[in-house]
C-alpha cells in the first residue's frame, strides 16, 4: 500500500532535482604560483517540483541559484547528479528527446537587457521559439504573437519595435511571452523582478501569477529576497553556499524558521508585525565562497550558533519530526545524528 503510495507520489512530480553538482574551474592567485581550483557553485542540491507547483528558491547572490536553473533549462551541463522531468533524465538523453522536452522547459532571466536580442524586432523574438523548433505556418506563428502579446499586457503594435524601445517592466513583459510560446510545463524565473522598480515589481508578479495559473505551469521562482517569495510560491528552499540548508512549506518557514541561515534572512525582511521578534542578527560580511569552503557546515564560519561540531561535520537535511515536509540541515537541532 505505502508503496503504491511512492510510485503515485513519483508520477506526480515534474521535475525531480538529485544531487546536482556544478563546479567551474577556477584559477586562484595566491603566492607565487597559480593554482587551478574548482569552484563548487552547485554542489549536491536535491528538490522536487509538482505539477502546477511554485517552489521558490532564495539565497544571497553567489550561493549557485542561475546555476543550478540554467542546468535545469538545459543553458549549462552538470558536472553530476541528475535532472528528472517527468521521470526521464535529462542529462542522458539523446540530443533529439533532449530537444523535445526542453521545449517544455523555460526560462526568464533577470537582465531584460541582455537576454533579448537589440537587433531583434520584438515580433522576431517571440516567434524565435516557434521557428526554431518548426512549429505552425507564418500565419499561425502571426497568430500566436498576437495572442501572446494580449496575454503579457503589450500593445499590438509592439511586434514592430525593438527592445530598447520599452520599459524595464515592458521588456520583461516580452521575456515572459517569450518564455511562455511554446506552452511549456515548467518555467524557472531567474529573479523576474529584481532589476525592476518596486511600483513594476507588483504588476509583473501578478502577471506571472496569472499565467501560472492559465498555463498550469509549474515555476522554480529563484529570488534573493523573502518577502517577494513569500507571496508567490507555496514552498520555499533556501540555499547556502551551493546546497540547500532548509526546505519547507512556505508558512511553515515563515513562521518557524529553523536553520540561522534562515533566521537571518528573514530578520532583514520588514516583518508587519511587531510582535514577531527574531533573536538572530543578521550575517557578518566575513562570507567563506564557493573556491575555499570551509570544512564542516558552510553557514559555521557565520553562524551565532555554531557549536564544535558544526565546523568538523557537514549536517545533511533532515526532516522535522513535527512537520516532515520541513526539513533543516543543522546541528542545532540533529547533534547526535538521529533526527530533529
Ligand atoms: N560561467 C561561470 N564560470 C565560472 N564561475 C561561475 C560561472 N557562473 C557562475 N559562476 C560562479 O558560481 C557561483 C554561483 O553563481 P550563480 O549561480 O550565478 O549565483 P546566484 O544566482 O545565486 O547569484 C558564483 O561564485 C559565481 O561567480
Ligand atoms: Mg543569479
Amino acid at each position: 500500500m505505502i508503496e503504491s503510495f511512492r510510485v503515485m507520489a513519483k508520477v506526480t512530480q515534474l521535475l525531480d532535482v538529485r544531487d546536482l553538482v556544478k563546479h567551474f574551474p577556477y584559477v586562484q592567485r595566491r603566492g607565487c604560483f597559480p593554482k587551478k581550483v574548482a569552484l563548487r557553485a552547485v554542489d549536491g542540491v536535491s528538490f522536487s517540483l509538482a505539477r502546477k507547483e511554485v517552489l521558490g528558491l532564495v539565497g544571497e547572490s553567489g550561493c549557485g541559484k542561475t546555476t543550478t536553473g540554467k542546468m535545469i533549462a538545459g543553458l549549462l551541463n552538470p558536472t553530476d547528479g541528475e535532472i528528472l522531468f517527468e521521470g526521464e533524465n535529462l542529462t542522458g538523453l539523446s540530443s533529439g528527446k533532449k530537444r523535445l522536452l526542453r521545449r517544455r522547459i523555460q526560462m526568464i532571466f533577470q537582465d531584460t537587457v541582455s537576454s533579448l536580442n537589440p537587433r531583434m524586432k520584438v515580433g522576431a523574438i517571440l516567434q524565435e521559439p516557434l521557428l526554431v523548433n518548426r512549429i505552425g505556418t507564418a500565419k499561425e506563428r502571426r497568430e500566436r504573437l498576437a495572442e501572446i502579446l494580449d496575454e503579457v499586457g503589450l500593445p499590438p503594435d509592439s511586434a514592430g519595435r525593438y527592445p530598447h524601445e520599452f520599459s524595464g517592466g515592458q521588456r520583461q513583459r516580452i521575456g515572459i511571452g517569450r518564455a511562455l510560446m511554446l506552452h511549456p510545463d515548467l518555467v524557472i524565473a531567474d529573479e523576474p523582478v529584481s532589476a525592476l522598480d518596486v511600483s513594476i515589481q507588483a504588476q509583473i508578479i501578478n502577471l506571472l501569477l496569472e499565467l501560472q495559473d492559465t498555463y498550469e505551469l509549474s515555476m522554480l521562482f529563484i529570488a534573493h529576497d523573502l518577502s517577494v517569495v513569500r507571496a508567490v510560491c507555496e514552498r520555499v528552499a533556501i540555499m547556502y553556499l551551493g546546497r540547500i540548508v532548509e526546505t519547507g512549506d512556505t508558512e511553515s518557514i515563515f513562521a518557524h524558521p529553523l536553520h540561522p541561515y534562515t533566521r537571518a534572512l528573514l530578520s532583514a525582511v520588514p516583518v508587519p508585525d511587531p510582535a514577531v521578534k527574531l533573536s538572530v542578527p543578521p550575517t557578518s560580511d566575513e562570507a567563506s565562497s564557493p573556491v575555499n569552503l570551509p570544512s564542516g557546515c558552510r553557514f559555521a564560519t557565520r553562524c551565532p550558533q555554531a557549536m564544535p561540531l558544526c565546523h568538523q561535520k557537514e549536517p545533511g537535511l533532515i526532516p522535522d519530526r513535527a512537520e516532515p515536509s520541513h526539513s533543516v540541515a543543522c546541528f542545532l537541532y540533529d547533534n547526535n545524528g538521529d533526527g530533529i
